[in-house]
């Protein structure tokens, strides 16, 4: 069968060109979001009188069956069909004959490829959305039992301030929440319908593109037929997103590994989110956690790639826009996957708080709170900061911890001592003081949750 625009040709698509140039192999997933749109523009066609209820209902049924076959896998497809819109619309045609040939009309391939991407887009990324809010809500659920569990917080991979482990995950679901946020933007952004964009002027029939926009679902029309088929936007703020929330799934993601290592043994990540190893029987590895953590290098790949192939393209389509599919579907899938495999983790994993509470005996974590009470005593903060430095290289000397200094030592750090008194040196007692605004005090963490839970089921309830 020859091509469906072989009318100007008189030579067949060369072998190496015609697999080259065929993007079936990897669009053939939008077939659903190909079969609505062009439902959609016949149905249109229908009431502006450009075909008749016969033929609309003709195409219509056989597009259903189509479908269906496609569903079944009872069609195959060959590059010859180039995209997943021709192969539809030439089974169209050979079911039908002349009324499938009809479909086409007021359309051309460049705005019926946008508006499946589009339709497509939509889809996909309220369910990545839902991910997102069930890891948001995990995140909530694991922190609210955990409002009392200490921590160790750290700046520089070495021992910070106590926190809690409520605060700790509280702050990854601030990161989460901003990556749901930036999605529903993007989402807003791109609900427009190209259909009717045509090749990239409109089209000469009298089209109504607002009832199209209304039977596919989307809020309005493109404005502009030109950017309406060149516009790939939303796909790179879709990949640009994506890549901001798996570089936080990438952090979060290691901390999994560090945490559950010999060395740490914050966590037990649950037997059945590891592996172990074919040679030394006594491993239970992390690679989930490390897979996680890796993922997000071929999602910044997807965003580089598609930044690059749009870069000084000239209006209006080029094929080069063809290799946005790829890009979007990989990031597509990689996100969902990861966010859905993240819940899943964290839900099952458990924080062993014996072993953390060892860790939180070492690194001087209070050394803080002694300097802000001396502070408050009436030493100048730069000096309390120093007094304490002291303390602590004291107490190095002699491998003891603050709690072992007495009178004596005091004094021999700082004559000031004879009149000042150390403040509660608990790790608990450290933490509870922490209550100001977004601090990590029991009572404000609870605050942080009620606040993100009230937020989540917002987003929850549309
Ligand atoms: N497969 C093409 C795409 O991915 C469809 C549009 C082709 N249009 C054209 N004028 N060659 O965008």
């Amino acid at each position: 069968m020859p091509n469906l625009w072989g009318g100007r040709f008189e030579k067949e698509m060369d072998a190496i060109v015609e697999k080259f140039n065929a993007s079936i192999g990897f669009d053939k997933r939008l077939y659903n979001c190909d079969i609505d749109g062009s439902i959609a523009h016949v149905t249109m066609l229908a009431e502006t009188g450009i075909v008749t209820e016969r033929e609309k209902d003709d195409i219509v049924s056989a597009l259903e069956g189509i479908r269906r076959d496609i569903a079944d896998d009872r069609l195959t497809f060959t590059t010859r069909q180039e995209d997943i819109h021709m192969a539809v619309e030439e089974t169209l045609i050979a079911r039908i004959g002349a009324t499938g040939k009809k479909l086409h009309t007021a359309r051309s391939r460049n705005d019926q490829a946008q508006v499946d991407v589009r339709l497509y887009f939509m889809r996909e990324t309220k369910e990545i959305l839902e991910e997102l809010v069930n890891l948001g809500q995990v995140l909530i659920d694991k922190a609210s039992e955990n409002t009392e569990t200490l921590f160790v917080g750290f700046t520089h991979m070495q021992h910070a301030q106590p926190v809690t482990v409520a605060f700790h995950l509280m702050a990854y679901f601030q990161m989460f929440r901003r990556d749901i946020e930036r999605l529903i933007d993007t989402r807003r952004r791109a609900d427009r319908n190209p259909l009717g964009s045509g090749a990239l002027g409109g089209t000469t029939f009298n089209i109504d593109r607002h009832r199209t926009s209304e039977l596919l679902g989307f809020c309005a029309p493109t404005e502009n037929s030109m950017d309406a088929v060149s516009d790939r936007d939303y796909i790179i703020e879709f990949l640009s997103a994506a890549s901001i929330s798996m570089m936080h799934v990438s952090r979060f993601a290691e901390e999994f590994v560090y945490w559950n290592s010999s060395e740490f043994r914050y966590i037990a990540i649950d037997d059945s989110f590891c592996t172990g190893s074919s040679m030394m029987p006594q491993k239970k590895n992390p690679d989930i956690a490390e897979l996680l953590r890796g993922k997000v290098g071929r999602v910044y790949g997807d965003l580089v790639a598609l930044l690059t192939v749009m870069k000084g393209t000239p209006m209006s389509f080029n094929k080069d826009f063809q290799e946005d599919k790829e890009a979007m579907f990989d990031a597509m899938d990689t996100w969902r996957t990861s966010i859905a495999v993240l819940s899943a983790m964290l839900l099952k994993t458990r924080f062993i708080a014996d072993e953390i509470n060892r860790h939180l005996s070492k690194g001087f974590l209070v050394a803080t709170d002694i300097a802000d009470s001396l502070a408050r005593q009436g030493i100048p903060f730069r000096e309390s900061h120093e007094i304490v430095g002291k303390m602590v290289k004291y107490c190095e000397n002699k491998s003891c911890g603050f709690e072992d200094l007495n009178k004596d030592d005091l004094l021999a750090i700082d004559a000031r001592f004879a009149s000042i008194t150390l403040p509660d040196l608990s790790i608990m007692g450290s933490v509870n003081a922490r209550a100001t605004f977004g601090g990590t005090a029991p009572s404000e963490v609870l605050r942080q949750i009620k606040t993100g839970k009230e937020w989540l089921d917002g987003i929850k309830n549309g």
